[in-house]
């Protein structure tokens, strides 16, 4: 494989393909365990991921790459082959989550900040070796009607992204630039007008650092949400409304040199961040490959599949290799839902 960061970033976007965030952290897995009643061990989690990774339908078709967490770009399946070398054999290029997390924004209630940039060059140099030629940092801006998002917020995290991005490039990482503007949490009550021009006023702060930051556009990947109503915001928007509205804020402020934009799910159902992707792609006539990042959408139906049982992988693998056709067909516009009726 190439390994010029525009050739790794054009490979992420490859047509029909998108990428799995696997990257929970040991909190985050542990709420999604939760849910299926299963111990947040190291080992279950290993076999969770070994699971969707093995899953070889899914991962040679459908999967140009996975985001990991630190632990799994170390670990080893059960029979002691790399979980990196599972990834590599199907095909995929492996990436590593590198921020440490969103954090109170000092001065600002209810804001967060992602940190993660002291000794982040180290670590870079370090994944390089394990692996991993992507990496994705996360900033989270929330919507409040008591004036959130604050400049300082949108501005704290645009500027750490480019100092991030421009860290990766230099160790030779494509970076995938992820500025979410959030769709749940207990205040998201929002329209989806306000939705747009939160997102147009974050994505523009956002290529104004990297712009400043002197990131090369060709060799990055943005990771953005869709421009949607908040969870609790009591009207639903249509797919085309959804689609619209997603594509003109992303026509207002990405620049065409960007390879491709892979979208975060955020907490639609999996089949909304299915439908919303396939009407932009099937609709709109864009500078930019839009395909999919998702980590719930994703991986929803497997999880609840496997429930922890040993019985139950080649119903999770499944449950994970329809899911990633679904988004691979909505990646080219080709998705409909009576393919979801019929596998059902
Ligand atoms: P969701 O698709 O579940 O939002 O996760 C994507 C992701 O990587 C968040 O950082």
């Amino acid at each position: 494989m190439s390994e010029r960061l525009e050739d790794i970033a054009i490979k992420m976007v490859a047509e029909g393909k998108g990428i799995l965030a696997a990257d929970e952290s040991t909190g985050t897995i542990k709420k999604r365990f939760d849910s299926i009643s299963v111990e947040n061990t190291e080992e279950n989690r290993r076999d969770y991921r070994e699971l969707m990774f093995s899953s070889d339908e899914a991962m040679k078709n459908y999967v140009s790459g996975v985001i990991l967490f630190d632990e799994t770009l170390r670990q080893k399946a059960k029979n002691g082959t790399p979980l990196v070398d599972m990834i590599k054999a199907a095909g995929s290029v492996p990436g590593i989550k590198v921020d440490a997390g969103a954090h109170d924004l000092a001065g600002f209630p209810g804001e967060k900040v992602t940190e993660g940039l002291d000794g982040l060059r180290g670590r870079l140099k370090e994944y390089y070796g394990l692996g991993a030629r992507f990496a994705k940092w996360r900033a989270v801006i929330t919507i409040g009607d008591d004036g959130r998002p604050s400049w300082n917020c949108i501005h704290a995290n645009a500027h750490a992204l480019a100092r991030y991005a421009a860290l990766c490039q230099e160790q030779n990482i494509v970076p995938i630039v992820e500025p979410e503007v959030l769709m749940d949490g207990p205040d998201a009550k929002h329209t989806i007008d306000r939705c747009y021009d939160v997102t147009v006023r974050t994505l523009q702060t956002v290529f104004q650092e990297l712009y400043v930051a002197g990131v090369k556009l060709e060799g990055m990947v943005l990771k953005p949400n869709m421009v949607v109503p908040g969870q609790h915001a009591g009207a639903k928007a249509s797919v085309e409304e959804v689609a619209a509205k997603t594509v003109k804020a992303l026509k207002a402020t990405v620049p065409a040199a960007v390879p491709g934009i892979a979208f975060l799910s955020g907490g639609q159902s999996d089949e909304e961040a299915t439908a919303h992707l396939s009407a932009m792609n099937a609709i709109y006539d864009l500078p930019w490959t839009l395909t999919f990042s998702y980590g719930r959408a994703l991986q929803a139906a497997a999880l609840k599949a496997w429930g922890g049982k040993a019985q139950n992988v080649k119903a999770a693998q499944s449950a994970f290799a329809h899911r990633a056709k679904m988004n691979s067909l909505a990646a080219t516009g080709k998705w409909k839902r009576d393919l979801e009726l019929k596998a059902a």
